[in-house]
């Protein structure tokens, strides 16, 4: 009984994930794919609490900033007098295309909150 309670548990859940999954737009699963692989490791933390390089990133970094958000991924952010020695925001311009970009923006506009943990990010199968 309690085996049986925990696949029905286990069900109603990943039907939750999908249902999320499914919820998003082409150009959205192509941004989460993206942010991912390339901006999780230092945007997310990788366990609850883990310290990151880079702030939590979410809905409310792009409001009313998304000139701004577009350059500092394009270009990055490299003056160590504003973020300590060590500290940089890579630029990307030279790995994604302007419409990869876009897709990560699109993506970050669907997150009320900064992912957690990179667990809770984990790609799609
Ligand atoms: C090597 C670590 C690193 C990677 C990889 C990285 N970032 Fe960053 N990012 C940073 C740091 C550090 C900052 C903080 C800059 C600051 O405080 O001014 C930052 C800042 C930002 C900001 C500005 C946040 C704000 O509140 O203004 C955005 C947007 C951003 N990153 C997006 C991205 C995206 C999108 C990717 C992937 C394409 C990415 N970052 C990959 C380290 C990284």
């Amino acid at each position: 009984m309690k085996l049986l309670w925990s696949v029905v548990i286990f069900l109603s859940m990943s039907q939750v994930v999908f249902a999320r999954d499914s919820a998003l737009t082409h150009s959205q699963r192509e941004g989460r794919r993206i942010f991912q692989q390339k901006c999780a490791v230092c945007h997310v933390p990788a366990w609850p609490g883990a310290t990151t390089l880079g702030p939590g990133l979410s809905n409310q970094t792009i409001q009313g900033n998304e000139s701004a958000v577009r350059d500092t991924i394009t270009n990055g952010l490299y003056d160590q007098s504003v973020l300590g020695p060590g500290f940089t925001m890579p630029g990307w311009k030279y790995t994604l295309s302007s419409e990869q970009i876009d897709h990560v923006i699109d993506y970050l506009k669907t997150l009320a909150q900064p992912p957690q943990t990179v667990a809770s990010e984990r790609p799609e199968r």
